[in-house]
């Protein structure tokens, strides 16, 4: 029995000449948060989809709880839940649908669908527009019905994209709590943020990838003992990033 939630061998993305994810070796336990952070362009969407099977790689394997997603696509999908950057949902459908839809793609059963999905609105204050078309949603509501939507599916390892872009601080709280509360259960969340404040109060590791490479893998608290001058993670982050290289060139304004 494998206890890793995901494991990557030289997982490589290449779009021409870029190389958006070069040779990512990562393990994540189960019940681990993990951030993974870096600046625009770092190649943490490309990461994300190689990792959710949306991608197929150039080179290298991402393996979910045992399954090469590659290889056992199904097996793997069964078992995660993704909150991408751009939220796709059915325009058309309402709230309330788009959760019996989810509900029934993984097979969750009528009569726990039926407990469940009013539970899981009103927890994201959604229930007032669950009647409501998802087209009349704003981004955060979208963001709010995908992550419910995922939580009816219990899966085991979740990844979201930037996930906390367009919530209001209550939702924010909700997320983080709702983070800590599966990680009890040793259910793993992959999340890719600029919210470095998230990454330092709920991640447990943080990995920051730069043009593709993997450039540091620690906790939060390893991050700033190794980088001396940061006492917070922004600091740290923009040390080992390069992230104030613009410092030159502000006197051009
Ligand atoms: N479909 C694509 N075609 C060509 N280049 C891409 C594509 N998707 C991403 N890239 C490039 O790969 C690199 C990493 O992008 P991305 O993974 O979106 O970064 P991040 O999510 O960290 O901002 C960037 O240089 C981006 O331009
Ligand atoms: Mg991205």
């Amino acid at each position: 029995m494998n206890s890793s939630a995901i494991k990557t061998s030289n997982l490589t993305k290449q779009f021409g000449d870029v190389t958006a994810v070069n040779d990512l070796n990562l393990e994540i336990p189960q019940g681990e948060i993990f951030a993974f952070l870096g600046p625009n362009g770092a190649g943490k969407t490309t990461a994300t989809k190689l990792l959710t099977g949306l991608l197929r790689p150039t080179r290298g394997s991402a393996v979910i709880c045992g399954y090469d997603i590659q290889k056992e696509p199904l097996k793997a999908k069964q078992l995660l839940g993704l909150v991408s950057d751009q939220p796709f949902l059915y325009q058309y459908l309402s709230g309330y649908e788009y959760m019996n839809f989810v509900g029934d793609l993984y097979q969750v059963p009528a009569d726990e669908q039926k407990e469940k999905i009013p539970q899981l609105l009103e927890m994201f204050e959604l229930k007032d527009w669950s009647e409501d078309l998802i087209d009349s949603y704003s981004h955060g509501m979208k963001q709010k019905l995908i992550m419910a939507g995922i939580l009816l599916h219990k899966p085991q390892v979740i990844f979201l994209d930037e996930p906390l872009v367009g919530l209001d601080p209550k939702s924010a709280r909700l997320v983080k709590d709702i983070f800590l509360k599966l990680s009890e259960r040793k259910v793993t969340i992959f999340m890719c943020t600029h919210v470095l404040e998230i990454a330092e109060k709920v991640a447990h590791r943080v990995g920051i990838i730069q043009k593709g490479r993997l450039i540091a893998l620690e906790s939060v608290s390893e991050l700033k003992n190794r980088v001396h001058s940061g006492n917070n993670l922004e600091d740290v982050f923009l040390e080992l990033t390069g992230g104030t290289e613009y410092a030159s060139l502000l006197k051009f304004l």
